[in-house]
């Protein structure tokens, strides 16, 4: 099973629309997927025992279990806020190694995507990224794709620029077949 990851909790997030293709390209590719919606996640944990063992929160235990520890591939897209990748990501996947730390990353490959209304495509921010998940153990796709001015690649919420719909079409093999 692939896990895509939308790494932001922004309302109406354009990341959001793009995990949403990739996903339904991994489903006509013949991938198990699951969407994981970081905006669908309380982040109230930050405010509790994030990191007491006993303290652990009961959304994100079901959460790291059904789409980290259940997956053999992930695929994360991250917007660029302030130069680099979302910290609610971040803070997820520090709450989620303390809960259980084998089993999320290590040995799984992960492709990265950055999206940005900017010309750089967050490609600083999937580096950062990048960082931490070889940190975790994870094999990063040497593919590593920013998307830039994405305002002119979506036509209301869908995307609709054939060089982008290629590109991620073109990672997506590469992630399947990895
Ligand atoms: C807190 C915040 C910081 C941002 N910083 C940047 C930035 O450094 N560079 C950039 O090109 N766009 C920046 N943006 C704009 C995002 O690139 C834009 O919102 C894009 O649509 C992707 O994010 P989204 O998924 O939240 O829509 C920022 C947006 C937010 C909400």
């Amino acid at each position: 099973m692939i896990t895509v990851i939308s790494g932001t909790n922004r309302s109406d997030s354009r990341t959001l629309l793009f995990a949403r293709h990739y996903a339904r390209l991994l489903e006509e590719l013949g991938q198990e997927v699951e969407l994981l919606d970081m905006a669908e996640l309380h982040h109230g944990y930050f405010a509790g025992k994030m990191y007491d063992p006993l303290g652990n929160d009961a959304q994100l235990v079901k959460w790291q279990q059904r789409y980290i520890l259940a997956a053999d591939k992930l695929a994360v897209f991250v917007p660029e806020y302030n130069g680099s990748y979302p910290g609610v990501l971040k803070l997820f996947i520090d709450g989620i190694s303390v809960i259980d730390y084998d089993g999320n990353f290590g040995g799984k490959h992960v492709a990265l995507i950055g999206v940005s209304t900017g010309r750089a495509g967050n490609l600083r921010g999937i580096d950062h990224l990048a960082d931490v998940f070889a940190h975790m153990g994870a094999w990063v796709l040497p593919n590593r794709l920013p998307l830039s001015r994405v305002d002119a690649l979506l036509t209301g919420e869908e995307l609709t620029d054939a060089g982008t719909k290629k590109s991620l079409r073109q990672q997506a093999e590469q992630l399947i077949a990895a």
